[in-house]
């Protein structure tokens, strides 16, 4: 009876340890207001984007959804209203980001209709398969979205841009000849996935350094609240790793709420902006691999990137 009681109090133990050192999701604990602020969130209609869209509707702010679809942006401003926030201000607005004339469609429209943005959230990406399209979508379409929406933040600051990157930046190096041959919509599975998120990364350090004494600040943002689910119990459930042999029927995945929480700290914490250019994950600054903190690299890929989408004439 003393060995099961002692084995009960290891194993509780054990999963506390565990749940409160890696598991346990951390929450954006700002509660400042976005009235008066205009927010853009791309990808909105679902997933992160779509709570990080209501998070910051429940602000205050207007938020604009960014999205490729008009029916699925709808369905999800209906949602918003079935939870009951009172701020009528979330309009749609197009945005295809493998089109870079549809992104530049989305600026032109933007820039002529809505006089202040105040936060960027370059989130959309990632397919049915859990893969991205590519670097086309998740890197070349926000590079230039933001390219284009940036005199604006300048107008509008203090203001922030926030790129939705990943874990898996650290598993490659920049290869520009892959860049050159990736086609926006293209996608070569998953090491092309991590080769966007090292591009979100870099773009991030880069940006901010180009923007360095403007009150306009940036960052990249690993997504995730860890939880332990018994599979088909929940929601919309985001796939992650499974937990392991034996635990078959448990898995650990990001619930939408809790991966938008770093997304959401990144854009309304205070106190954060000397930080700007920097990695977080966990509602925190964390830092990266060798690779992706170069800024050689990340100066390169920026000229890469303005010649890929026609920002530059060589
Ligand atoms: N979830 C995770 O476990 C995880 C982990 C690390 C990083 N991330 C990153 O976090 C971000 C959000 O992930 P998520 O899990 O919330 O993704 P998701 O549920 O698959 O949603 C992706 C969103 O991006 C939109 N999108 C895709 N292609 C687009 C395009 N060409 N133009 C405009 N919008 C487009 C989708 O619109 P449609 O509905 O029209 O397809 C959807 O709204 C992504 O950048 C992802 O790489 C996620």
């Amino acid at each position: 009876m003393v060995a099961l009681i002692v084995a009960v109090a290891a194993a509780v133990s054990v999963y506390i340890f565990i749940y409160y050192n890696f598991l346990k999701g951390v929450k954006c604990k700002s509660d400042v207001s976005l009235n008066g602020r205009t927010v853009i969130v791309t990808g909105a209609n679902t997933g992160i984007g779509k709570e990080t869209a209501l998070d910051m509707a429940r602000r205050g702010a207007r938020v604009v959804l960014a999205c490729r679809s008009k029916d699925r942006a709808e369905a999800a401003r209906f949602s918003r209203r079935e939870d009951k926030t009172s701020n009528n201000q979330v309009v749609f607005m197009h945005l295809d980001l493998a089109s870079l004339k549809s992104v530049r469609a989305f600026a032109e429209t933007f820039l002529k209709s809505e006089p202040q943005l105040h936060i960027l959230i370059n989130n959309a990406g990632k397919t049915e398969d859990g893969f991205s399209m590519g670097v086309g979508v998740n890197h070349f379409g926000h590079f230039l979205l933001t390219n284009l929406l940036l005199e604006r933040l300048k107008q509008c600051v203090p203001s922030r841009v926030v790129v939705l990157a990943s874990e898996t930046y650290r598993m490659v190096g920049l290869d520009f000849s892959k860049l050159s041959r990736t086609e926006p919509g293209h996608t070569n599975g998953f090491l092309d996935y991590a080769h966007s998120k090292l591009c979100n990364v870099l773009f991030a350090r880069e940006l901010s350094n180009r923007l360095e004494g403007t009150n306009v600040t940036c960052y990249s943002v690993h997504p995730g609240e860890h939880s332990i689910t018994l599979c088909g119990h929940q929601p919309a459930p985001i796939p992650a790793p499974r937990a392991g042999p034996g635990l078959s029927r448990f898995t650990l995945q990001y619930t939408p709420q809790g991966g938008a929480q770093t997304s959401i700290h990144c854009a309304v914490q205070e106190g954060i902006e000397r930080f700007s250019g920097r990695y977080f994950s966990d509602c925190r600054v964390r830092e990266v691999v060798a690779h992706a903190r170069d800024d050689a690299v990340a100066r390169k890929l920026w000229e890469f990137s303005e010649r890929m989408v026609g920002l530059s004439a060589d």
